[in-house]
């Protein structure tokens, strides 16, 4: 369903009058789109606290982007341009800056104690004011839970609150600010995650905080092309966002299988056929449905790589009128059907090294929501579920999870017009999202070089006001 409210307040008619009212006037967000830079251009302005590791290799990934890149030349550990690429020219930051800026990027992970947050301060105060529209603000800190010191801890985790702030504050501009706590001695993972949280493939995530462990060594991939020979099971795939999911997937060069309930294989031929997939009807809620599934990959493949479990429903009604069946199929569907499938490949052996798990689970999940026992039970079961099978996998296997907030497809269409209004809205980006915004960010989690990022939780909500 469109949004005729955005593309009203992006008409001149529409921005004065919303001015005038003082009404949310959400700027049309920039997505990634065939042709658009690999990551980031124009203008980056990398800072970081003294003896900040990232930095080097921030970098390296930064120097590999069309971006100019400057470093901000009053921070000590940042006078050796070489460490944030060739390319980079220091600028000042206690003079008039001329620049805009399409990207902030912050190394925190030098920082010992809470006094050092003031290089914080430093950096963005005169900055941030020359973030650009679709502008980015990175910051990458140490994971509290592995600093030594109690005072170490309290400087990371303050990062969080930071952000998480900065992405209220930046959000009018459709700009958006994120965190990457990485591991000790994470630095070499940080890659694709830097890469995703700068592109436009991040456009409607903000506010969140992602951690990025530490990693084996990873063959370099076609960066246009990270999935080459991947073989991906999607399952919901007809509409929505399982087919955004298909379609992302196969542009990044995976082969998709995508599963539906028998009475959408229509609709699921059609994505499949345009992708060059293969369809599999499956209601994944049979008793038999993970033993198909299994059959199907062993025939036409030699395992699979990538395991998305998107199908989801949604059977809203307040506790004690929820007749019994709205209950038992919302949990199996969201919940109980995932780890049936995944218990059968493991056990068959077909979940294939460094291969992917993805779920999907929701802001009902997290903050709860009227009329949803059932839903927010499943959704909320399903983190429980990815934060304790990424501490058991092996072969260099990952699990992590999306919660979407308001994204735009059939299931919000059906929602009550006030309702529906509320949940485009009430978000720091004051617009819904699109399907494929879900579908970008579980690219990322697939991409080889994300091998790092296991047990994650990330919204991609445009940082909504429920929950955290
Ligand atoms: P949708 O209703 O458009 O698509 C869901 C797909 O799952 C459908 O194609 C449906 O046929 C399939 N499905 C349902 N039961 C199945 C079963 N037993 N076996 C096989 N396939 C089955 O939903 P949408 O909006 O694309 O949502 C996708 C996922 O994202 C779901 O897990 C949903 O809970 C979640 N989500 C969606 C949000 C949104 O705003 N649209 C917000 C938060 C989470």
């Amino acid at each position: 369903m469109s949004d005729k409210y955005l593309r009203f307040v992006n008409t001149p008619l529409g921005k004065s009058a919303a001015q005038s009212l003082g009404l949310p006037a959400p700027v049309q967000l920039k997505r990634w789109k065939r042709g658009s830079p690999p990551f980031v251009e124009g203008s980056v302005l990398v800072g970081a606290a003294a003896g900040g590791k990232a930095v080097s290799y921030l970098g390296q990934t930064l120097g590999a982007s069309p971006a100019k890149v400057f470093h901000a030349s009053n921070i000590a550990s940042l006078n050796d341009s070489a460490k944030v690429g060739n390319k980079a020219a220091p600028l000042a930051l206690d003079t008039e800056i001329e620049e805009r800026f399409s990207a902030l990027v912050f190394d925190a992970t030098g920082m010992k104690d809470t006094t050092d947050l003031r290089a914080l301060y430093d950096f963005f105060h005169p900055t941030i004011k020359k973030l650009a529209t679709h502008g980015r603000v990175l910051v990458i800190g140490q994971d509290p839970s592995s600093c030594r010191t109690p005072a170490k801890a309290a400087a990371h985790q303050a990062l969080e609150g930071f952000v998480r702030s900065v992405a209220k504050e930046v959000g009018k501009k459709g700009a958006t600010a994120n965190l990457i706590f990485q591991a000790t001695g994470g630095e070499k993972a940080l890659d694709s995650s830097v890469r995703f949280f700068l592109s436009a493939r991040s456009a409607y995530v903000s506010g969140q905080v992602a951690k990025v462990g530490k990693t084996t060594e990873v063959a370099p991939s076609d960066p246009t092309k990270p999935l080459a020979g991947k073989v991906a099971l999607v399952t919901g795939a007809s509409r929505g966002i399982g087919a955004s999911i298909a379609e992302t997937l196969t542009r990044d060069g995976a082969t998709v299988i995508g599963l539906d309930i028998p009475a959408a294989m229509e609709e699921l031929q059609k994505v499949t056929s345009a992708i060059g997939g293969k369809a599999l009807a499956c209601d994944i809620t049979d008793e038999k449905a993970p033993a198909q599934i299994a059959d199907f990959i062993r025939q036409h493949f030699d395992g699979v790589d990538l395991v998305i479990h998107n199908a989801g429903i949604t059977r809203d009604k307040t506790l004690g009128n929820m007749p019994e069946h709205f209950w038992d199929m919302t949990i199996a569907v969201n919940l109980t059907a995932e780890e049936h499938i995944d218990e059968e490949l493991m056990k068959q052996d077909l979940l294939k090294e460094n291969g992917r798990i993805v779920c999907i689970s929701s802001i009902s999940g997290i903050a709860g929501n009227f009329g949803q026992t059932n839903y927010s039970a499943a959704k909320s079961g399903v983190i429980g579920y990815v934060e304790a099978m990424a501490k058991q996998l092996k072969k260099g296997i990952t699990i992590n999870v999306i919660a979407p907030g308001f994204i735009e497809t059939q299931m919000t269409a059906a929602m009550p017009l006030t309702i529906r209004e509320a949940g485009r809205r009430m978000n720091s980006l004051s617009q819904g999202g699109l399907p494929v915004d879900v579908a970008e960010a579980i690219a990322w989690y697939c991409h080889p070089g994300s091998n790092g990022v296991n047990g994650n939780v990330v919204r991609v909500c445009g940082q909504s006001l429920i929950g955290k």
